[in-house]
């Protein structure tokens, strides 16, 4: 069977992790996929850079959009990241190419994710994104396959590994928060702008494309009520875990009668409960649904292995022919979503 073709978009942590799958489990994958899936191509901005994969076979495309138009391949992935720029050009210009997306890039989905989306179907073709959201962990696939028959009642969870660092170790150390931010930093684990990860936008990101999987409404970011973890004082820490609490950056998005409701802000979490335990960089995504009752999955939300797994599953996915839409649903039925006006007390 000819194989499946990809362009790849970025050459950082999640791209050359995409390249070292690709190449390690080709036998694997070509029999999962019931045909080879293959790398036709690549972009990044510095030729030069030394990588940590061998990619002397890949022609090399210094316009990631001339790369998501060539004729020479079926899949075009994102990772690059940036929600405006490159990304969405190069994005936008494989889905008018007629090709298959599979992007990383929550930020990118969080703003245009449901136009995208709109403009694939219409091209026949799918975007996924299961690396978006929790990195490793298969939220998007559970969601969409497994709770299919379910009625979802609420999701919530960790999402943003850096924010748990950071709050763990300063309940671990007593420290206070700049000085384990500086620490954070220093590890590289903050994004380039900190404040994605800190101000709670990442997490928001995230928060906004599983609600809009979950309850069938447009991705409305813009509607998430959020606050990072910037005012979190080693003092709250301490009080909170005098009370048998631990604090968490947790995401909760809910269908209510007064409209969708979506957070994503430092809470009180019981601190013996399995989202209190959950220690450094890990991430917990919480769904419950009417028939299953509640499911738990925890795992590495970021890091080059744990994102490109999610990735290729995606990859692998289209390289088989599922045509399920990225929100497992039409992404013109999605629905405007009714924003409830305030968090339930
Ligand atoms: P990264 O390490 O910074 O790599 C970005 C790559 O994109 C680099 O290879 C860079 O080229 C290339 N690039 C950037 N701007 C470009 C442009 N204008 N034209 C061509 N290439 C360009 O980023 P990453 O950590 O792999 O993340 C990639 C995406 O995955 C982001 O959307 C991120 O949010 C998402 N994601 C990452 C993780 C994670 O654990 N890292 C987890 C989940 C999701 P050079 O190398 O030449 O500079
Ligand atoms: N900055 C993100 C985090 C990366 O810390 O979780 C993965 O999305």
């Amino acid at each position: 069977p000819a194989p499946l073709r990809i362009g790849l978009a970025g050459l950082g942590t999640v791209g050359i992790g995409v390249v070292k799958i690709v190449q390690r489990h080709a036998d694997l994958i070509a029999a999962r996929a019931g045909r080879p899936v293959v790398i036709t191509a690549v972009s990044a901005r510095d030729p030069q850079k030394n990588r940590d994969a061998d990619l002397s076979n890949y022609p090399w495309e210094t316009d990631p959009v001339a790369l998501a138009r060539r004729d020479d391949i079926d899949v075009f992935v994102e990772v690059m990241g940036g929600h405006e720029g490159p990304a969405r050009l190069a994005t936008e210009a494989a889905i008018a190419a007629g090709k298959d997306v599979v992007t990383a890039n929550k930020a990118l989905l969080a703003h245009y994710g449901h136009e995208l989306a709109v403009a694939a179907e219409a091209q026949g073709k799918v975007i996924r994104f299961e690396a978006a959201v929790a990195g490793g962990i298969p939220v998007i696939k559970t969601l969409t396959e497994g709770l299919a028959g379910n009625q979802m009642r609420r999701v919530m969870g960790v999402m943003n590994g850096t924010c748990n660092y950071i709050l763990t170790r300063m309940q671990a150390s007593g420290l206070p928060y700049e000085a384990v931010f500086e620490e954070a930093r220093q590890l590289g684990y903050l994004e380039a702008d900190p404040n994605l990860d800190v101000g709670g936008i990442d997490a928001g990101h995230k928060l906004s494309l599983l609600a809009a999987i979950a309850f069938g409404t447009r991705v409305s970011f813009d509607k998430v009520e959020l606050e990072g973890i910037g005012n979190v004082s080693i003092e709250d820490i301490n009080l909170a875990d005098d009370m048998g609490y631990h604090i968490k950056l947790l995401g909760v998005a809910q269908m209510t009668g007064r409209g969708l409701e979506q957070r994503m802000t430092p809470c009180l979490v019981p601190a013996e409960s399995p989202l209190g335990q959950l220690q450094g960089g890990t991430n917990m995504v919480v769904l419950e649904g009417d028939s299953v009752g509640q499911i738990v999955m925890r795992g590495a939300g970021a890091g080059e292995g744990p994102t490109a797994s999610a990735v290729m599953a995606d990859v692998i996915d289209i390289a088989r022919g599922t045509r399920l839409s990225t929100f497992g649903r039409p992404a013109t039925s999605l629905t405007e979503p009714v924003a409830a006006k305030s968090a339930t007390p």
